[in-house]
């Protein structure tokens, strides 16, 4: 359905993507797993055409999306980073806002908002100013904007950033949900793992603009466990200042990470 063909973007000196080459079939949960500064939301501001390319180009149902972005843009549904939401409006508001945007009115734009507020779970916050709602609520809404024109393919560019596990959930099982119920294709992105271990059926790893792994759930958990285990053994009690906190080791006792960057 998606394809990305030898796709570049260059700042000033510095490939922000490099050679990126990836494809997504209809249907699929494919993640696209990096750190800060890897690519990711690079890459896919290219694949959506809001960003054009340095060189390459994708491909939609066989058509160049830099020659004709038109078909794409009509089915895609992009979840952006950043909150793209007005503060001083409601749930409701926001929704009807976008929904005109995407030329929607009258009963079919009141029926997909009711539709969309069940789904990502605000029904009950519906006539509060976003300004009140929690982080996690924020991002429900900012995913719910991105569904009102019933896209055939979403893009979720790191959805569950900075909220608490229950929102986070939730966040995940609605992309679940529109997978298995409306078929709905969706590429995710993430920093996290387990998230895209626990959605997707295909993930593609990048680092500094370049793609350092790809393949089915099952090949990319084995080659991290065959090549990005280390093991650490104490000859005597010992702590080791680690980014989540501190961990202590007793003697003879052996960690193992996993190590993913
Ligand atoms: N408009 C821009 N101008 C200059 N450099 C940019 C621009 N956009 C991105 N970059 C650079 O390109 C690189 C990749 O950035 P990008 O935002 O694509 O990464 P990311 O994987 O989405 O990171 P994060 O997880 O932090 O969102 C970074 O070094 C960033 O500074
Ligand atoms: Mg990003």
């Amino acid at each position: 359905m998606l394809e990305l063909v030898d796709l570049s973007k260059k700042f000033k000196q510095m490939y922000a993507v490099k050679n990126l080459n990836m494809f997504i079939e209809k249907g699929e949960i494919v993640g696209l797993l990096g750190p800060n500064g890897a690519g990711k939301s690079t890459a896919i501001s290219m694949l959506s055409s809001l960003v054009e390319p340095t060189n390459g180009d994708g491909r939609f149902n066989n058509i160049s999306i830099l020659k004709r972005p038109a078909p794409l843009r009509k089915v895609i549904g992009m979840v952006p980073q950043e909150i793209a939401l007005y503060n001083d409006l409601t749930a409701e508001e926001n929704l009807r806002f976008f929904g005109r945007i995407y030329r929607l009115k009258g009963n079919v734009l009141k029926k997909k908002i009711d539709e969309i507020l069940e789904l990502i779970g605000l029904a009950d916050r519906r006539k509060d100013v976003v300004e009140k709602y929690s982080g996690g609520m924020k991002r429900r809404l900012n995913i719910g904007v991105a569904l009102l024109h019933d896209p055939e393919v979403i893009i979720m560019d790191e959805p569950t950033v900075g909220i608490d596990p229950q929102s986070r959930n939730y966040i995940l099982e609605t992309v679940k949900r529109l997978n298995a119920e409306k078929q709905m294709t969706v590429l995710y992105t993430s920093h996290y793992m387990e998230e895209v271990e626990f959605l997707c059926d295909r993930i593609y790893i990048m680092d500094k603009g370049n793609l350092i792994a790809s393949g089915t759930k099952d090949e990319i958990k084995r080659i991290l466990s065959a090549e990005k285990t280390i093991s650490i053994k104490a000859e005597r009690l010992n702590f080791l200042c680690h980014h989540y906190g501190y961990f202590f080791f007793f003697r003879n006792h052996t960690i193992n990470y996993r190590i993913l960057f």
